[in-house]
C-alpha cells in the first residue's frame, strides 16, 4: 500500500467552516489523504476561506503568494481554495493565480474526490455550483477515528434575511435545512465516536425547518439520543426565536444555558437601514422572555459599528442597549463594505469614527463580560473536560455557560461532565476545584 498523501487545511472564519474543513478532510480521506498540521510537507493545501468582512480576497491572494516557495520546492503540490471567497471569486482566482489547481464552493465539496483526480492529471478544477445533489447524502458517514468530546454539526445553511451589510445570502445561498433523520443519524455516529456535546450550526440556525416544530423539535429529538449530554446551537436571528425554542431553554436539560443572539445595533433607525426587521425593543422583549424561561442564561451577541448613516445618537443607543441587556460574551466589528450588498452603495463613515466607536463599544462589552464571569466565583458548575492543561495535573474544559475552566483533575475525567466549584476568575478563564461526590 502506498504511503498516505498529506493534506493541510487552513480554516478561516466561522464554525461552519471548521465543520466543512472536517468534512473535506474526510472526503479526501477516501483518496488516500491524511491531515497534517503544517503546510511544509503537504501534498495538497486547501484554504477554506471566509468572505464576511473586507480584504477577504486580498488575504487569500497574499496567503497564496506565501505558498509560492512550497510549490517551487514541490511541483506536485496541489493547492486549492474552498469556502466563501471561492464561491464569490472562483473564476477570478483561477485567472489571477496560475498556481491554484482547484477552487470549490461550500455547496460542492462532496465533489472533491473527483476534482482531486482531475487535478492529478494536470487539469485545473473549478466548482462553485449550487448543485441539486445533496452533499451530505453523498458524504454520508462521518469518518471513524479519535475525536474530542465536542463536535459541530451543520443542520442548516444559507440565509434568506438579506441584512443590508451581509454577503452570506449571496455566498451561501438560500436557506436550506438538512432533514432531521440525517442530522439525528450523524449525531448518533458522533456520540458513538465519543462526542458528548454537539453544537448545531447554521447561518440562521433557529430558522431550521427540517423537523416538526422547527429547531425546538430537532433539539427534543436529539435530547433522546443516549450518550449525548449537551446541545448548543448557533447563530440565531431574534425573529426566529419562537415560543417552543424559548420554552426549550427552560425545560430541556441537555440544552445549555448559552445563547448567541446578534442584534447588530441598538438604534431602530439603523436596524431599519440594516433591514433587520426587528427593533431594539422587540429584541429586548425576546431576551426577557428567554431569561424568564432560563434565568441563568448567558447571552452573547454581535455588533456592527459605523454602519452607513450611523450618528453619535445611534451609537449611544447601541451602548444603552448593551447596558440594558448585559452580555457575557460578544463579537464586535467595524462595518466593512461588501461588494454587491445594498449598504456598500451608501456613503461611508470615516475610518477614525468607526475605530473610536469600536474601542468604546469593546471597552463596555469587556467590562460586562468580566463582570458576568467574576460572578461565577463561588458557584458550582458542570465542566466538560476537553484537554490537558499546560500545568501538571491540570485539565481544561467548558462550563455549561461556555466559560473556559481550569482545574486540577484526574486525566480519567477527560471527556466527562464533572461538577466543579469555581474558585477564581482571571482574564479569559475561570479556575475551579473538582467537587468530589461522596
Ligand atoms: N461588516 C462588519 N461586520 C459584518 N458582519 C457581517 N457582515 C459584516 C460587514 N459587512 C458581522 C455581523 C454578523 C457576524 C457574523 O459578522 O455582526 O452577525
Ligand atoms: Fe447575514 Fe445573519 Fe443577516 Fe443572514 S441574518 S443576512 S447571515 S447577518
Amino acid at each position: 500500500m502506498s504511503a498516505p498523501k498529506k493534506l493541510f487545511i487552513k480554516t478561516y472564519g466561522c464554525q461552519m467552516n471548521v465543520y466543512d474543513s472536517e468534512r473535506m478532510a474526510e472526503a479526501l480521506g477516501g483518496q488516500g489523504y491524511e491531515t497534517t498540521q503544517t503546510p511544509d510537507d503537504a501534498d495538497m493545501i486547501l484554504l477554506n476561506t471566509c468572505h464576511i468582512r473586507e480584504k477577504a480576497a486580498e488575504k487569500v491572494y497574499s496567503e497564496l503568494g506565501r505558498m509560492k516557495g512550497l510549490k517551487a520546492a514541490n511541483p506536485d503540490l496541489k493547492i486549492g481554495v474552498a469556502g466563501c471567497v471561492a464561491q464569490a471569486e472562483g473564476e477570478e482566482i483561477i485567472k489571477r493565480q496560475p498556481m491554484v489547481d482547484l477552487v470549490v464552493g461550500p455547496q460542492s465539496y462532496h465533489r472533491l474526490p473527483a476534482m482531486e483526480q482531475a487535478v492529478q492529471t494536470g487539469a485545473r478544477a473549478l466548482d462553485t455550483d449550487f448543485p441539486e445533489d445533496d452533499k451530505f447524502e453523498t458524504l454520508k458517514k462521518r469518518a471513524k477515528g479519535k475525536r474530542g468530546p465536542t463536535a459541530f454539526l451543520t443542520v442548516q445553511e444559507g440565509c434568506d434575511k438579506f441584512c443590508a451589510f451581509c454577503v452570506v445570502p449571496y455566498t451561501r445561498g438560500a436557506e436550506v435545512s438538512r432533514p432531521a433523520d440525517q442530522v439525528i443519524a450523524e449525531a448518533r455516529e458522533l456520540v458513538e465516536l465519543g462526542v458528548k456535546e454537539i453544537t448545531l450550526l447554521g447561518q440562521n440556525v433557529n430558522a431550521y425547518h427540517g423537523h416538526d416544530g422547527g429547531l425546538a423539535g430537532l433539539i427534543w429529538a436529539l435530547d433522546k439520543v443516549d450518550g449525548l449530554e449537551r446541545i448548543r446551537f448557533t447563530t440565531s436571528h431574534p425573529n426566529d426565536m419562537d415560543d417552543a425554542l424559548i420554552e426549550a431553554h427552560g425545560t430541556c436539560d441537555k440544552l445549555m444555558p448559552y445563547l448567541h443572539l446578534p442584534v447588530q445595533s441598538g438604534s431602530d433607525r439603523i436596524l431599519k437601514a440594516m433591514n433587520r426587521s426587528h427593533t431594539a425593543e422587540s429584541y429586548v422583549r425576546v431576551i426577557e422572555r428567554i431569561r424568564a424561561a432560563r434565568p441563568d442564561l448567558l447571552l452573547s451577541g454581535d455588533f456592527i459599528v459605523g454602519f452607513p448613516g450611523e450618528t453619535d445618537q445611534d451609537f449611544e443607543d447601541t451602548l444603552s442597549l448593551i447596558e440594558a441587556v448585559e452580555y457575557g460574551q460578544a463579537y464586535s466589528f467595524k462595518y466593512s463594505t461588501r461588494p454587491g450588498t445594498p449598504a456598500a452603495e451608501k456613503e461611508q463613515l470615516p475610518e477614525d469614527i468607526k475605530s473610536e466607536r469600536l474601542a468604546r463599544l469593546q471597552a463596555l462589552l469587556s467590562e460586562q463580560q468580566r463582570r458576568v464571569q467574576d460572578r461565577m466565583v463561588g458557584r458550582d458548575v458542570k465542566v466538560l473536560f476537553e484537554k490537558v492543561g499546560r500545568e501538571k495535573g491540570q485539565l481544561i474544559g467548558k462550563s455549561e455557560y461556555l466559560h473556559a475552566v481550569f482545574a486540577e483533575a484526574d486525566p480519567a475525567l477527560l471527556g466527562q461532565v464533572v461538577p466543579v466549584k469555581i474558585v477564581a476568575s482571571s482574564a479569559n478563564s475561570l479556575q475551579g476545584a473538582v467537587i468530589n461526590l461522596p
